[in-house]
C-alpha cells in the first residue's frame, strides 16, 4: 500500500493472534524473469524463512501458510514432484531453523498421497516441537477447507455412532476440535498474494469472521515491510462480529 506513511507503527496492543498466508504467485515471478516455476518456488520457500522470524520478533502467536491445496495435485507431475522434494528440504531444515526457537511446528492436512519419506519427517518435526509454545507455526500441506469439514464430520459420526457423543452435543466448538486446526484459534488476519481475491478452498470455516488482506505483490517479492503494512491495515479494520460498535 503506497499511502502507508513512513514511520507508522506496529500497535504493539493490537496485534493479531493467528496470521494465515496464502502464498501465491511463485509461477508468475519465475515466469517474468524467464526462469522454471521450481525456481520461483525455491525463491519462495526462502521468504517463508524470512516471514517466519519477522513474526516470531512481533509475537505472532499462530503462523499458517498455505503450501500446497488438495487441487494442487492437478498440476503437472514433474511440478507436483518438485514441489514435494521442496517440502521435505523444508521440513528437514525447519528442524535446525526452529531449534534455537521457541516455535511448534505442526502440519495440517490429508497424509493421504504424501509420500512416507515426507510423513516420517512431520511426525518427526511435530513430536521434536510439541512442547514448544511462543509461536506455532502451521503449515497446511495436502490441505482443503472442505475435506476439512468432511473429515471432521466422519470423526464427528463416529463418535456419535460409539455412543460417545450426542447430537444435541455436536455445538461449534465441538465441530471444531474436530478439525485439523483443532484448538488453534481462528485467523485474525489472512492475507493472499498475486493479486487474486478468492480463499482457494483454505480454512473456510476458520475464516468466518477473519479480515482479509490482498496485495498485488507476488510471493518471492513479499517483504517484511509487506507483512507489517498488512498488519497496520488490519489494525485500522474495525471488526464487529455481527454486532454494532
Ligand atoms: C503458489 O504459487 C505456490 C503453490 C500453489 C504451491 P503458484 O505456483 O500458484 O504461482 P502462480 O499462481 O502460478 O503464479
Ligand atoms: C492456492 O493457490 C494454494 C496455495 C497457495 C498452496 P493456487 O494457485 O493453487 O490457487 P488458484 O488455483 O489460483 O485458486
Ligand atoms: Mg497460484
Amino acid at each position: 500500500m503506497a499511502l502507508l506513511q513512513k514511520g507508522i507503527k506496529i500497535d504493539s496492543n493490537n496485534i493479531p493472534q493467528h496470521i494465515a498466508i496464502i502464498m501465491d504467485g511463485n509461477g508468475r515471478w519465475a515466469k517474468r524473469r524467464g526462469l522454471t516455476r521450481s525456481m520461483g518456488h525455491r525463491e519462495g520457500a526462502r521468504v517463508v524463512k524470512k516471514i517466519i522470524e519477522q513474526a516470531y520478533d512481533i509475537g505472532i502467536r499462530y503462523l499458517t501458510f498455505f503450501a500446497f491445496s488438495n487441487e494442487n495435485w492437478a498440476r503437472p507431475k514433474a511440478e507436483v514432484d518438485e514441489l514435494m522434494r521442496l517440502y521435505l528440504e523444508y521440513l528437514k531444515s525447519a528442524e535446525n531453523e526452529t531449534n534455537d526457537k521457541n516455535v511448534r511446528v505442526r502440519i495440517i492436512g490429508s497424509r493421504e498421497g504424501l509420500s512416507k519419506e515426507i510423513i516420517d519427517q512431520i511426525n518427526k518435526i511435530e513430536k521434536g516441537t510439541l512442547n514448544r509454545d511462543r509461536m506455532t507455526l502451521m503449515i497446511a500441506l495436502n490441505y482443503g477447507g472442505r475435506q476439512d469439514i468432511l473429515q471432521a464430520t466422519q470423526k464427528i459420526a463416529e463418535d456419535v455412532r460409539n455412543g460417545v457423543l450426542a447430537i444435541d452435543e455436536i455445538t461449534q466448538e465441538e465441530f471444531q476440535r474436530k478439525l485439523y486446526t483443532e484448538d488453534v484459534p481462528d485467523p485474525d488476519l489472512l492475507i493472499r498474494t498475486s493479486g487474486e481475491m478468492r480463499i482457494s478452498n483454505f480454512l473456510i470455516w476458520q475464516c468466518s469472521y477473519t479480515e482479509f488482506y490482498f496485495t498485488p505483490v507476488l510471493w518471492p517479492d513479499f517483504t517484511e515491510k509487506d507483512l507489517k503494512e498488512a498488519i497496520i491495515e488490519y489494525q485500522r479494520r474495525n471488526r464487529r462480529f455481527g454486532d454494532v460498535k
